[in-house]
């Protein structure tokens, strides 16, 4: 595995990582950003983000908003992977997810179940196939995943807000490609937090590393409740993250 050169990246220097979905997770509550920026920058903890926006989007709207450029960027639902204020990208993810990858395949095979519309370009990536869904019309995401399988296309289907279908390579989606990163800079499971707020943060808030549910979650998430290691937060956004920071650190 290479190892890229990064400068001033607190991947390198620290052993604890806070990893945060951005829409409806960190962005929502403006006074308890700001507090958990303030509280990040004053800390040893690196910071990461995982999104389904593209690295364009993303960058876009943490500037809006004023949030401390991350050390870790995991964008398009974790088939994108980057690091620090050079936005440096990892060559070895984009390899290593391209595996069994048939983008063309999926593309006409979706195209033949009703209720299903292409995003605009902007949600399109290499490894990310973007959809709206209006289910009322559509085939439920289990009967999607299983007529994938039927057409012997090898990839993960994942539903967000009853609104979103994106369709990855097997190997990525947000969770594994924050199990790659912990392995790569080395972190221990127990020492990172990763939050989130809807389907697509599914895969990650189970990963076995310190989760938290915001308190303005998606209903897709209720069944994580009375996981092991899963917090299901009071507050809403950033509050929420910051009550599962306390919390963790009273455990
Ligand atoms: C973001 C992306 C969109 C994706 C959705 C759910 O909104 O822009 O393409 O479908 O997240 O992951
Ligand atoms: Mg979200």
């Amino acid at each position: 595995m290479k190892i890229p050169k990064l400068s001033k990246n607190k991947l390198l220097e620290s052993d604890r990582l806070l990893i945060s979905d951005i829409d409806n997770t960190l962005l929502g509550d403006r006074v308890a950003l700001k507090e958990l920026m303030d509280y990040l920058q004053s800390s040893e903890i690196a910071f990461g983000i995982a999104t389904g926006r593209s690295i364009a989007s993303a960058q876009q709207v943490l500037e809006e908003w004023k949030v401390s450029p991350p050390d870790l960027w995991i964008t398009s639902v974790g088939s994108e992977i980057h690091y620090g204020d050079a936005v440096q990208a990892d060559l070895d993810w984009r390899e290593y997810i391209n595996d069994r990858w048939q983008p063309e395949l999926v593309r006409e095979a979706i195209a033949k179940l009703s209720g299903i519309k292409l995003q605009s370009a902007e949600g399109q990536r290499t490894h990310k196939i973007s959809y709206l869904v209006d289910p009322t019309k559509s085939p439920s995401i289990g009967e999607i995943q299983a007529y994938l399988k039927q057409h012997q296309l090898q990839v993960q289907a994942i539903y967000s807000h009853q609104d979103f279908l994106d369709i990855l390579p097997l190997r990525a989606s947000k969770g594994d490609a924050v199990s790659y990163c912990l392995n790569k800079w080395n972190f221990a499971m127990e020492n990172i937090l990763v939050a989130g707020d809807s389907g697509n943060d599914e895969q990650m808030l189970t990963s076995g590393a310190n989760a938290v549910v915001v308190g303005n979650y998606s209903s897709e998430l209720e069944k994580l409740r009375g996981q092991d290691r899963v917090y299901f937060a009071e507050g809403d956004y950033a509050q929420g993250i910051l009550e599962a920071i306390a919390h963790d650190q009273g455990r």
